[in-house]
């Protein structure tokens, strides 16, 4: 099978790395950066803005790809999947109109309240400065402003925690009233990933992803700087009802998507905040996250040749995914500096990673020297039978990283674990 890997971070280097265990697999990149990971496991990689897509199906017809897997989310934006298929490669991921799920906040929101999907929080959809101003100044509470269209998981201001009031106000008219304002919700946030082939959902282990800069969740907002997951791939915040209700609204989406004439494949990413009365829709994406897909990849035991099959002709079923039943943590090392100020173009160097997979993201390989670029580096996740020996084991890796870069410590520690639980129990 000739497959066509569309993207050059640390997510698109857990893909590549899926289908390289499969006998099955010839790899082809198309990569914004030459990832050393992902140029070392293809045939042949064309270097390229991921959004050219005439330039991209160009390439995929030349090397003969029949399938295609995109990684993020501008290409899919961009109508990737529409034009490739038009020139007869299967694309696991959803066409332009299915992934506004992703890139439209403000559709999402729509349908779900239209389709009566629970876990839709309070919200406001504006498009001119004076009705955002209007509905903040009315609103008794805190709110969420979102940019409408795609940040990068960077756009995001929480009253209450980044902002107050007044900065609300300003933060509406800077983004010029395009933004969706919704009830701030309070409690933890959980990952959960699908695969999707049109009506059918399988279920990958939940993830806990961390978007703040430093230790103890306090700096900026970053693309994530890490995450974990459990043996029995569930979170222990999370209970099996939460969970059901999770899976559900899921579920769900998929069906309304079928309804609308806009059937979804690929994979469906949700993330959650389980609150009080259980878990809300933060957002979907219409990929896998970054980290989330080095921590559940890193685990897959099935053959991903097979799930892409089943995604795109229709097919899909859970006797194809199977996953080891093990803790990951994955650990991003990011230029000194992420996310506002990125120190990029310093020298780095790797020590020992004693069994912990390493995954490259936006960092140069010069003849054999690596060097940051200005996004996240490189990630290495930690497999172990507890949640405690994988991080063990991403740390040992971690701290083995010499250079101008840094990470977080405390992802998957006990510690930070039980300040998990202890919110929850606080909350309910
Ligand atoms: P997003 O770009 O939608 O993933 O949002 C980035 C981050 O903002 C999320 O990971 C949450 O931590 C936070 N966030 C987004 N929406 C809300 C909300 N309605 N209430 C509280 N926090 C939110
Ligand atoms: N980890 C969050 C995302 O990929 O959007």
């Amino acid at each position: 099978m000739k497959i066509l890997v569309v993207g050059s971070g640390g997510r698109e280097h857990a893909i590549a790395q899926a289908f390289s265990r499969s006998d099955n697999a010839t790899l082809y990149s198309v990569m914004a950066n030459k990832n050393p990971g992902i140029f070392h496991l293809a045939s042949k990689a064309l270097i390229s803005m991921e959004t050219d897509i005439p330039r991209i199906v160009g390439f995929a017809k030349d090397v003969g790809a029949e399938y295609a897997f995109i990684g993020p989310e501008a290409p899919l934006e961009a109508g990737i999947v529409d034009d490739l298929e038009r020139a007869g490669i299967a694309c696991v991921g959803p066409d332009r109109a299915a992934a506004r799920l992703e890139t439209d906040k403000g559709f999402c929101r729509e349908m779900m309240d239209r389709h009566h999907i629970s876990g839709c929080p309070r919200y406001r959809i504006c498009h001119s400065v004076d009705d955002a101003i209007a509905f903040i100044k009315d609103y008794d509470g805190d709110l969420a402003i979102k940019p409408i269209g795609l940040t990068g998981g960077k756009g995001v201001r929480i009253m209450g925690e980044q902002i107050d009031r007044t900065g609300a106000l300003a933060y509406v008219k800077q983004l010029g009233g395009n933004v969706v304002l919704e009830e701030r919700l309070v409690g933890e946030e959980f990952t959960l990933q699908a695969f999707v082939d049109g009506t059918r959902l399988v279920p990958m282990p939940l993830v806990q992803d961390h978007k703040r800069a430093f230790e103890g969740d306090i700096g900026p907002n970053t693309g994530g700087m890490g995450s974990y997951s459990m043996p029995d791939h569930m979170l222990p915040f999370v209970t099996p009802s939460d969970y059901a209700k999770a899976l559900e609204i899921m579920r769900s989406i998929v069906a309304m998507m079928g309804r609308i004439g806009h059937p979804y494949k690929g994979i469906l990413y949700g993330q959650f905040m389980n609150t009080a009365e259980g878990p809300k829709v933060i957002e979907f994406n219409a990929r896998f996250g970054d980290p989330e897909a080095m921590d559940v990849l890193s685990l897959l035991v099935s053959d991903l040749t097979d799930i892409v099959t089943g995604i795109t002709d229709g097919s899909l079923s859970s006797s194809c995914v199977t996953f080891d039943d093990a803790a990951t943590v994955c650990k991003y090392i990011v230029p000194e500096g992420y996310p506002d100020a990125p120190n990029a173009g310093d020298p780095v160097t790797i020590g020992k990673t004693n069994g912990a997979l390493l995954y490259y993201a936006n960092v140069e390989d010069r003849e054999g020297q690596l060097f940051t670029q200005t996004s996240r580096t490189l990630a290495f996740v930690g497999i172990g039978k507890t949640l405690k020996e994988a991080e063990k084991s991403a740390e040992n890796a971690a701290i083995s990283v010499n250079g101008r870069v840094r990470h977080r410590r405390d992802i998957g520690t006990s510690e930070l674990l039980a300040r998990r639980c202890d919110h929850m129990r606080d909350l309910r």
